[in-house]
């Protein structure tokens, strides 16, 4: 499980394990470098939870946007009266940007359905944001992608290069009217810099389907401010695609104990040569 920390003690005192599958796309959780010395097998889900995890990123987009949270909890605290032109404003996404932060499998999937809601892309990755836009997708540069986004979307892998990359430089530099969406992992953003943000007033609310420290309840400083919609981690939750998730592990553990090369194997290329 992406729960599961696959460090350099765990990998030393398993001394005839020759394939870890993770239940996941994302594979923080693992010692790649200890495992390949080791020659441990490494895979992981591609592909398979693209889909569920770019609708669940417009889910909370949608819902952060239009405040379906707070006006669903103003019902049930009989809080609505009646219909009035002002109450429950909320955000129009129509017309605006979608600023997507890496533009691999889930982030291009996300990019993809943004024409449906009227909605312009504008990506950034640490390589390639130099203006070009080779699939009609502008890349900019970290500044005018802050600057120009109506709603940011994290889709970067956690390594030691993007770990708390979403920091104070972040929210300085974008528009106080925009949101943040989380489907990735909560290393990405410096948690106490995103709280110290929303409670300035740098940007207007934040989805966090993922924290730093997994799980969390409401005596989070983040899950419990009003500014935040928060998830529990289930950007693959769909029925569909966990069993997707499951055959292509199994797949991968079947391959590894036949001796063939397993579909999804992450470190072929360190691996010691047989
Ligand atoms: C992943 O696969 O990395 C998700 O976080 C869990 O589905």
């Amino acid at each position: 499980m992406l729960t599961d920390r696959m460090t350099a003690d765990v990998l030393d005192s398993a001394s005839h394990l020759q394939i870890i599958a993770n239940l996941a796309v994302g594979y923080d959780n693992f010692d790649v470098d200890t495992a390949s010395k080791k020659g441990i097998m490494l895979t992981n889900t591609p592909d398979v939870l693209t889909e569920a995890t770019a609708e669940l990123t417009w889910a909370l987009m949608l819902a952060l946007a239009r405040q379906i949270v707070p006006s669903h909890q103003a019902i049930l605290a009989n809080q609505w009266k009646a219909w009035s032109p002002d109450s429950f404003l909320a955000t129009q996404l129509t017309g605006k940007t979608l600023g997507i932060a890496g533009l691999g499998r889930i982030g291009t999937a996300v990019a993809r359905r943004a024409p449906a809601f009227g909605m312009s892309v504008v990506a950034w990755q640490r390589q390639d944001s130099d203006g070009s836009s080779p699939d009609g997708i502008l890349r900019l540069n970290l500044q005018e992608f802050l600057q120009r986004s109506d709603v940011i979307s994290l889709h970067l892998p956690l390594t030691t290069a993007t770990r708390a990359v979403v920091n104070r430089t972040w929210f300085q530099n974008m528009k106080p009217t925009a949101f943040l969406i989380n489907t990735a992992r909560g290393g990405l953003i410096d948690e106490s810099a995103l709280k110290e943000a929303l409670d300035r007033g740098y940007l207007k609310g934040a989805a966090l389907d993922v924290l730093n420290e997994e799980p969390q309840g409401a005596s989070h400083p983040l899950v419990s401010h009003p500014l935040v919609l928060a998830t529990p981690h289930i950007g693959s939750a769909t029925s569909e695609t966990r069993r997707a998730m499951a055959l292509r592990a199994a797949t991968n553990i079947v391959a590894a104990l036949n001796d063939e090369t397993p579909p999804d194997l992450l470190n072929a290329a360190f691996l010691p040569k047989a």
